[in-house]
């Protein structure tokens, strides 16, 4: 993917939501073993890779007195995730558990990108400026693709964080953003 500075940070989330769906559906439907055990193997490592700039990037950027409890809700949706993709992981895709989990980690998926959609996103388009979130998406868009070159397959490293959720560091505070201590949930919204 090409790394423009425009490049809008929900668009790119809410993209990868829809590309991941289809992988998750494609995955299901392929009955040859290799092709299956193929796009499962992809679906780990944009998931992987689609989770970790959201930690690492995109929460602690749009953390506000009004994000905090969805994200925190959000961390732990996604640490239900990571521990269903390592227990996939463990499961050739041939054996007969692998489908059922497979089902849950698709349910599960679709129902947090829904929540983000419709709760989460909603609110960072009226707390950050176009710019500050077309910032955030060339970082987010930087970091995918030095995972997506790393050695180490993205997915192998959802292993090592299934112990507890992700935390949420400390917000990383935007000029274009308000003090948090002002972002009073009564105050009507910016424009
Ligand atoms: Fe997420
Ligand atoms: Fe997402």
């Amino acid at each position: 993917m090409a790394i423009s500075p425009s490049t809008d940070g929900i668009d790119l989330l809410v993209a990868q939501h829809r590309a991941l769906e289809d992988l998750l559906d494609r995955t299901l439907e392929a009955t040859d073993p290799a092709q299956r055990r193929g796009l499962f193997r992809r679906v780990g490592d944009e998931l992987s890779v689609h989770l970790g700039a959201e930690e690492q990037v995109f929460y602690p950027a749009v953390r506000a007195r009004r994000t905090e409890d969805i994200l925190l809700e959000s961390l732990e949706e996604h640490l239900s995730l990571k521990r269903l993709l390592a227990d996939l992981l463990e499961i050739d895709p041939q054996e007969r558990t692998f489908e059922p989990k497979f089902k849950v980690l698709r349910e599960q998926t679709a129902h947090h990108h829904e929540e983000e959609e419709e709760h989460l996103f909603p609110k960072v388009r009226q707390l950050l400026s176009s710019e500050e979130i077309a910032r955030i998406g060339a970082e987010m868009a930087a970091l995918q693709t030095a995972r997506r070159r790393d050695e180490d397959a993205p997915r192998e490293s959802v292993v090592g964080e299934t112990g507890q959720a992700a935390e949420l560091p400390p917000e990383v505070r935007s000029p274009a953003l308000s003090p948090i201590t002002s972002d009073d949930p009564c105050r009507p919204l910016p424009d």
